[in-house]
């Protein structure tokens, strides 16, 4: 249940040094003037460990990347084996053995004519490399007026200027304005808090999908490139799709000649039970971004997949896409997503998710009982729980109530009762999940015990 607590001094030594050097991201430095900062030390399967020896589950896997647990040994053997052979080398017109082995693996569980892999180092640098090649790809076919994204309200798709343009998180965004130009928001798939057919899922996802059309209509189809979305919105909480919303999606791209992206940095290797999306929603994307289960965080690695269409005006002549990043498709990194995979195949671990989901999805549905859990919603291992504070009405807390419920009282309550998961406002309060792929029911029963305490009393609170 516990390990070994850290030596006192040492640990006096870096909470001092993490205060006076360590600029943590997304964090308000402020919140640790008079606390700790928490300091994890140790993992095992789907548990951390803290400085203190006080063991969580993480019921995030870090942040939507470790699929397969902590403290695998075979990851960490693969990483050192190949750091003794040849630690460093660029793809930049070489090429190095795993690189090209899992290139030709990736290919191979794409969809359709996904064959075409470029290694990143994460996943915003595989979503600024996906709208790059869009605006590169419509130069060189005759079309290059074609340049704008179209991406869905309140979607994170990463920081860089590119990839935050295409987020659609106003708060996120507006201290870094001006961003990149050309981009534009269009409706989620957020069914709980439909604004038209809030009681038919189909027409809803059929309206959902049109609005891309008509963003598109609106912008002028020359000079769109791309839609870029999530198979299953991550930011605001978990929204799957409506049955037939990526199909009709396509159908528009296709009609428009707009490219498809489809943003799996969350949603590939497992997370949904495959390794892809569309294997399981029954589409194909013109390009898919991914980045952390692929290595299940073992080491950092982003990708992007593009059709042969796209490749094709870049493979004659002196023809070349002229872009690349130094650690994209690093030997190490890619040695650790190669070892990960075959954990996936020898282990079946996408059968296991999808064996377990079930589960997974009517253990936390059991929350649903109390006041303040308005909705439970996602796919596979990957849910939201929206928190309201009238059920019946589904009225959210205004700004103040949020700020004291989710940043005063949950998340570190949680934590505290030994669930790292992540109480988020980005859209409205929600509490989002997604374990590492290994859990199974014991874990879903300590997920839903644990929420039901913190979440009772946050209630008994307000
Ligand atoms: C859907 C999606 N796209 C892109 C990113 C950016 O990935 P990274 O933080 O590796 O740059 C994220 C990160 O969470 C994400 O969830």
């Amino acid at each position: 249940m516990s390990s070994q607590p850290m030596d006192a001094d040492v640990y006096a030594g870096l909470q001092q040094s993490a205060r006076d050097h360590l600029w943590m991201h997304f964090t308000r430095m402020s919140s640790y003037d008079r606390a700790d900062v928490p300091v994890i030390v140790r993992g095992e399967g789907p548990y951390v460990y803290d400085a203190h020896g006080k063991r969580y589950l993480d019921a995030l896997a870090g942040l939507f990347v470790n699929q397969l647990g902590h403290g695998r040994t075979e990851l960490a053997e693969a990483a050192a084996k190949q750091a003794s052979q040849l630690a460093y080398f660029p793809l930049w017109s070489y090429a190095h053995p795993n690189a090209i082995e899992l290139a030709d693996r990736l290919a191979g569980y794409a969809p359709g004519s996904l064959n075409k892999v470029f290694f990143t180092s994460g996943g915003g640098e595989a979503v600024e490399t996906a709208w790059k090649l869009a605006k590169s790809y419509f130069k060189h076919t005759g079309k290059p007026y074609k340049h704008k994204v179209i991406s869905r309200a309140i979607a994170y798709h990463g920081t860089t200027q590119g990839a935050l343009s295409i987020t659609g998180l106003p708060d996120l965004k507006k201290e870094f304005e001006p961003l990149v130009p050309s981009t534009f928001r269009a409706p989620n798939t957020n069914f709980y808090r439909a604004p038209e057919h809030g009681d038919d899922l189909e027409a809803f996802g059929r309206w959902a999908a049109d609005q891309i059309a008509v963003a598109i209509e609106n912008e002028g189809a020359d000079t769109v490139a791309a839609v870029f979305l999530e198979p299953v919105q991550n930011s605001g909480g978990c929204f799957p799709p409506p049955p037939g919303y990526l199909q009709r999606v396509r159908e528009i791209c296709d009609e428009y000649d707009v490219l498809m992206v489809s943003d799996e940095v969350i949603c590939a290797f497992g997370r949904l039970g495959h390794m892809f999306a569309g294997e399981r929603y029954g589409y194909e994307p013109d390009i898919i971004t991914c980045a952390k289960g692929l290595t299940s965080g073992y080491a950092p690695l982003g990708a992007m997949i593009a059709s042969d269409r796209l490749a094709e005006p870049f493979q004659h002549g002196t023809n070349m896409f002229a872009h690349g990043y130094t650690f994209g498709g690093h030997p190490v990194a890619t040695a650790v997503a190669l070892a990960n995979l075959d954990i996936f195949e020898s282990e079946g671990i996408n059968k296991h998710v999808r064996a377990n989901e079930g589960a997974f999805r009517a253990t936390l549905e059991k929350l649903l009982d109390l006041p303040i859990v308005g909705d439970v919603r996602g796919d596979g291992y990957f849910y939201g729980i929206e928190l309201v504070k009238d059920k019946a009405t589904k009225e959210t807390f205004d700004d103040e109530e949020s700020e004291k419920l989710l940043r005063g009282f949950l998340s570190k309550a949680l934590f505290e009762s030994g669930l790292y998961c992540r109480a988020d406002d980005r859209g409205d309060p929600v509490v989002q999940l997604s374990p590492p792929l290994i859990c199974d029911q014991q874990h879903f029963d300590e997920m839903e015990q644990k929420l039901r305490a913190v979440l009772q009393k946050a209630w008994s609170m307000l």
